[in-house]
């Protein structure tokens, strides 16, 4: 199977997760384009979204979900996002779309997160994919520094020979060269260094279950 194939075989699997006449939180990505591909089939048994990015709110418009602000409703029974590395615990990374610090209020805000991924994405220990971190600009030289003393290289992700500007207006660091062995502390850590929007590390807003896409089908983990 190829790796698109196993996206859409995971994207298809989450639908089971998704509670008819409630709002489900949707993620951002391309294992999630999948899923908004697969929603399309039960749109009208369900409320709406809540999105986590201005690209899955236009992919869910075009299908014809309504999507709502998060302030505008309570908590969401399901949260489904990929990941761009996933440890034996549902610890992640994510941010490879730039869209982590909505992520993480959407997850915050949903009682379980199914986790959407192919199987090269399950990781023994997160830190070999470079961690992106949002940061506010007049901050960027100093968090560079506070990686670079943790042995991180960290760099400002471009796009089109600029700063990437994130959905938020800000930009993102990756961070290269770090062995993540302590999720939740690194994450608690760097989360409070000034001008940190948000760091990719999932611990706190960890998955529940993790649906990833395998040769011989779908292999469902739990958390
Ligand atoms: C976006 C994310 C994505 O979920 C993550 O990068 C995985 O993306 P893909 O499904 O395209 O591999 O965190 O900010």
């Amino acid at each position: 199977m190829t790796q698109d194939e196993l996206k859409a075989l995971v994207g298809q699997a989450a639908l089971q997760y998704v509670v008819p006449g409630e709002i489900v939180g949707v993620g951002t990505g391309s294992t999630v384009n999948k899923f908004i591909e697969a929603l399309a089939s039960m749109k009208d048994r369900i409320r709406g979204a809540v999105s986590s990015s201005l690209a899955s709110t236009e992919r869910l418009h075009a299908i014809g979900v309504p999507v709502f602000d998060a302030n505008d409703v309570g908590e969401l029974a399901v949260y489904v996002d990929g990941a761009d590395e996933i440890d034996p615990k549902g610890h992640m990374i994510k941010g490879g779309g730039a869209a982590l610090t909505r992520e993480k209020i959407v997850a915050a805000q949903s009682r379980q997160f199914v986790c959407i991924a192919d199987e090269s994405k399950l990781v023994p220990a997160l830190g070999a994919f470079p961690v992106p971190v949002e940061v506010i600009p007049m901050a960027t030289a100093r968090i560079v520094r506070q990686f670079a003393a943790m042995g991180g290289q960290a760099r400002v992700r471009m796009k089109d020979g600029a700063p990437l500007v994130t959905d938020n207006g800000q930009h993102i660091l990756d961070v290269a060269g770090l062995r993540i062995e302590h999720p939740l502390a690194f994450e608690s850590e760097v989360n409070q260094w000034p001008g940190v929007v948000t760091v990719g590390v999932f611990a706190h807003q960890k998955a529940s279950v993790c649906l990833l896409g395998t040769s011989s089908g779908v292999r469902t983990l739990t958390y």
